[in-house]
């Protein structure tokens, strides 16, 4: 069954509570936070401050994506907040193997990404340590922009690689997914789907949800 992680991103956080219960009625697996610094993307979001305060309104796993300059230096403080996973990019990580030891040293999940222009064989050295890796599928920083299907390519060889070398990773995916797009990067392999304005920016979040999720399933079972 494919994983849904909604992004609280494009939520209205106003209503942050609201609408986290919305998708988490709906099925949702995880929640998925987006940190962002104004350095290494051109955003900024929010920190373990908010992140504390939403690890009140849902018993769901924090999924933490760190966009983020110098992210060891913040590791304990997001684990302190709470979250139960943290992803990291591999191109604001130079010591990555080092990064993924100390999250697994806070007894957290560990994830690593990349960037759409960075080759995925960067992560090959540290597959077999991870529990998750995320495709970025648009350029990360904002939401709401359009898939870039070229990344398909990187969910397949990762699905082979776990594959022949009998791991266990999560594929995330994280970018422009809504029903149309999800049926293709299930097919290509991927075992979690991030989507933000396409469930929140809905009139109707949970039905938002649901047909994403719909698509996602008709895609798995189509799978050989
Ligand atoms: C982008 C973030 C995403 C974002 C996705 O940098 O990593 O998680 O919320 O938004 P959508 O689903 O709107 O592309
Ligand atoms: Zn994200």
């Amino acid at each position: 069954m494919v994983k849904m992680a909604p992004s609280v991103l494009s939520a209205d956080f106003s209503r942050l509570g609201e609408q986290i219960m919305s998708v988490e009625n709906a099925g949702a697996d995880w929640i998925h936070l987006d940190i962002m610094d104004g350095h290494f993307v051109p955003n900024i979001t929010f920190g373990p401050l908010i992140i504390a305060g939403i690890r009140k309104l849902t018993t769901l796993p924090l999924d933490a994506h760190l966009m983020i300059e110098n992210a060891d230096d913040y590791l304990e403080s997001f684990s302190d907040a709470g979250v139960d996973q943290i992803t990291v990019h591999v191109e604001a990580c130079p010591h990555l193997w080092a990064t993924i030891d100390k999250i697994h040293s806070l007894g957290r999940k560990a994830g690593v990404t990349l960037n759409p222009a960075t080759p995925v064989s960067l992560l090959e050295p540290v597959l077999h340590k991870v529990e998750l890796v995320l495709v970025m599928t648009v350029e990360p920083g904002f939401g709401g922009q359009q898939f870039i299907p070229e990344m398909l390519d990187k969910i397949v060889f990762l699905h082979d690689f776990k594959r022949q070398h009998a791991l266990d990773y999560e594929i995330q995916v994280d970018g422009g997914i809504n029903e149309t797009t999800a049926p293709s990067v299930v097919k290509a392999g991927a075992t979690v789907l991030v989507a933000g304005s396409s469930i929140f920016d809905a009139a109707h979040i949970a039905d938002a949800f649901q047909r994403i999720k719909n698509s996602a399933a008709v895609a798995a079972g189509q799978m050989t």
